[in-house]
């Protein structure tokens, strides 16, 4: 067993804790947040961020962050030197054989990664997603439940993609760009852009 602890304490973490358990051979020992409930799914609340040097010395091998936001997550993930950064894959998702995913990224159930695809480091494929042939997701970003990027489609580092939303093929969303939920994406997106709609506009224009 792989003794992992997951930073974060919010619905996020709860889901990573349930993915963990149906993965196995992980011994999930606390959730490190700076506020939360007591305990998530039976796992206990041990401090904040500043617990991760003493827990590594006591023989914890593993971390996760499990944090929602893409940003916030992108910090805390530069905190994780000396840990293994496992990989989260729930079993009942599907990833092709030549995909490749990063330290620290997560697939959630029913999402598929398609052939040659690539999941960046702590980056979100959420549940139902479906990232297509040569898709490249950045690190840090977000393709939420539901979410369809068509082949060789893109999404930068720490931009989310909202739920339901669809990239047409070959199209590329930004670094820190937004997606609204349910858009359609028929051309590309900048950086740091907020659009939504179908087709995609920028949002508030
Ligand atoms: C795009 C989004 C971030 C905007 O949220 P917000 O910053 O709180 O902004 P508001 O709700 O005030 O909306 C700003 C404008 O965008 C419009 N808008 C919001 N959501 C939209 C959508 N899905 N499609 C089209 N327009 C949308 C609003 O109508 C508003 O337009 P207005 O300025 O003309 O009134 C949010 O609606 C969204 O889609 N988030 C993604 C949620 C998601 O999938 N999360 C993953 C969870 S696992």
């Amino acid at each position: 067993m792989t003794r992992l602890v997951i930073i974060g304490a919010g619905g996020h973490a709860a889901v990573l804790i349930e993915l963990f358990r149906a993965m196995g051979g992980f011994d999930i020992v606390g959730l490190l947040a700076q506020s939360g409930p007591a305990e998530v799914l039976g796992v206990k609340l041990l401090g904040d961020e500043s617990r991760l040097e003493a827990l590594r010395r006591d023989g914890v091998e593993a971390a996760f962050v499990a944090v929602g936001d893409n940003a916030v997550r992108a910090r805390l993930a530069g905190l994780l030197q000396g840990f293994a950064q496992p990989a989260a894959v729930h079993p009942a998702a599907f990833v092709a054989p030549s995909a490749v995913i990063g330290a620290g990224a997560v697939v959630m159930a029913r999402a598929v990664l398609g052939t040659r695809a690539r999941l960046g480091r702590f980056a979100i494929l959420n549940t139902g997603a479906i990232a297509e042939h040569d898709v490249v997701l950045g690190e840090a970003c977000h393709a939420a439940p539901g979410s369809v990027l068509c082949g060789h489609a893109a999404l930068g580092a720490r931009a989310l993609l909202g739920a339901g939303a669809a990239v047409r093929p070959g199209v590329r969303i930004g670094a820190d760009a937004v997606v609204a939920l349910g858009a359609a994406v028929t051309q590309d997106v900048p950086d740091g852009a907020r659009v939504g709609g179908v087709p995609a506009r920028p949002l508030g224009a």
